[in-house]
């Protein structure tokens, strides 16, 4: 598993997190404009999956259950050496006289769902817990129950062989300010970790996928990248053990460029003890979702895109992006 841990975030690679639930991809699909139908998400992987040169900088691919169940779509990435990954959880619903809060499902049946997983091919998973800043929230009761499910998805992951990618995330929507989201990111972080030591997870077996230190979509007074990244590595640096063997960003919500731009700039300024990359699902197949439209005569200018990304991602992995690369 350590071996797994540490191929996932070899140099210049990342993962791509294509594992929007159905309801959630034929949302993005609809929001593009896209005509949806029973298929369109599959069609969408197939022409992505196929992308000539993806190998060069993406370690993994995160798949959901529908997608993870097609061995064709599965071949596609395997054959190029990129490693399957699976979402596990079961999507969030509303926590129970917490307003405001919600709580992820899935524990329920998991040993038996891991060992299907495995047995098809999965080499690592995922389970996404979210916070969110609002007035009186997040409470210690919704922290403490989303930190306790991700310590119990990851020692049954472990336990199945499967490497765990521990997402816990500190949702982006609201108006709180950067100091904000530093303290609740290092709230958050403090607890998963006392957790995860709680339950007896292997550290050194695991990726985590935090979200950048960032001010809400709806605060008036916006932190400069050169912020975003310091405050993320200050909070990394005072929650994170060096055990872990790596670190992947989700987007959340930041546009392609963004991202791009902040694991990019906090490889720069280095200095912790674990590879920064990322595991992006809009800021990665975005752009691409967006050119490729539902057309087959967009097929390969979507995966010119997709590569371009990746590239620029690998790039970021060793600072050496720049915004002026974009065309
Ligand atoms: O669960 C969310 C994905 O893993 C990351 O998605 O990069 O669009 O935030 P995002």
């Amino acid at each position: 598993m350590e071996e797994i841990a540490k191929a996932l975030v070899a140099p210049g690679k990342g993962i791509w997190a294509a594992d929007a639930s159905p309801k959630t991809i034929m949302k993005r699909f609809q929001e593009v404009g896209i005509q949806t139908g029973e298929n369109t998400n599959k069609r969408f992987r197939e022409t992505l999956f196929a992308t000539d040169g993806l190998e060069n900088y993406i370690s993994g691919v995160i798949l959901n259950d529908e997608i993870i169940r097609e061995e064709r779509l599965r071949n596609l990435l395997t054959n190029k050496g990129i490693l399957i990954g699976i979402k596990v959880d079961k999507g969030t619903v509303d926590l129970e006289n917490f307003p405001g809060e919600k709580i992820t499902e899935g524990l329920d049946g998991l040993r038996e769902r891991l060992a299907e997983y495995k047995g098809i091919g999965a080499k690592f998973t995922k389970w996404r817990a979210v916070i969110t800043i609002g007035e009186n929230i997040p409470t210690h009761v919704c922290i403490g129950l989303n930190v306790e499910a991700l310590a119990r998805f990851a020692a049954l992951s472990q336990e199945a062989g499967l490497v765990p990618v521990v997402e816990p995330e500190v949702l982006m929507d609201g108006k709180h300010t950067i100091d904000e989201g530093e303290k609740v990111t290092f709230k958050v972080l403090s607890n998963v970790f006392t957790e995860l030591a709680e339950h007896k997870v292997n550290l050194s077996q695991m990726l985590l996928k935090p979200n950048f230190v960032h001010h809400g979509k709806d605060c008036l007074k916006r932190a400069s990248d050169e912020k975003i990244a310091q405050r993320t590595l200050k909070v990394l640096k005072e929650t994170v053990s060096p055990q872990v063997p790596g670190i992947v960003f989700l987007s959340g919500g930041d546009s392609a460029i963004e991202a791009t731009k902040h694991v990019d700039r906090m490889n720069e300024i280095g200095g912790v003890p674990w590879p920064i990359a990322f595991s992006f699902e809009r800021a990665l197949e975005g752009p691409a979702m967006i050119v490729w439209g539902g057309k087959d005569e967009n097929i390969e200018a979507a995966r010119q895109v997709l590569l371009d990304r990746a590239k620029k991602n690998s790039l970021a992995r060793s600072g050496s992006y720049s915004e002026s690369m974009e065309g």
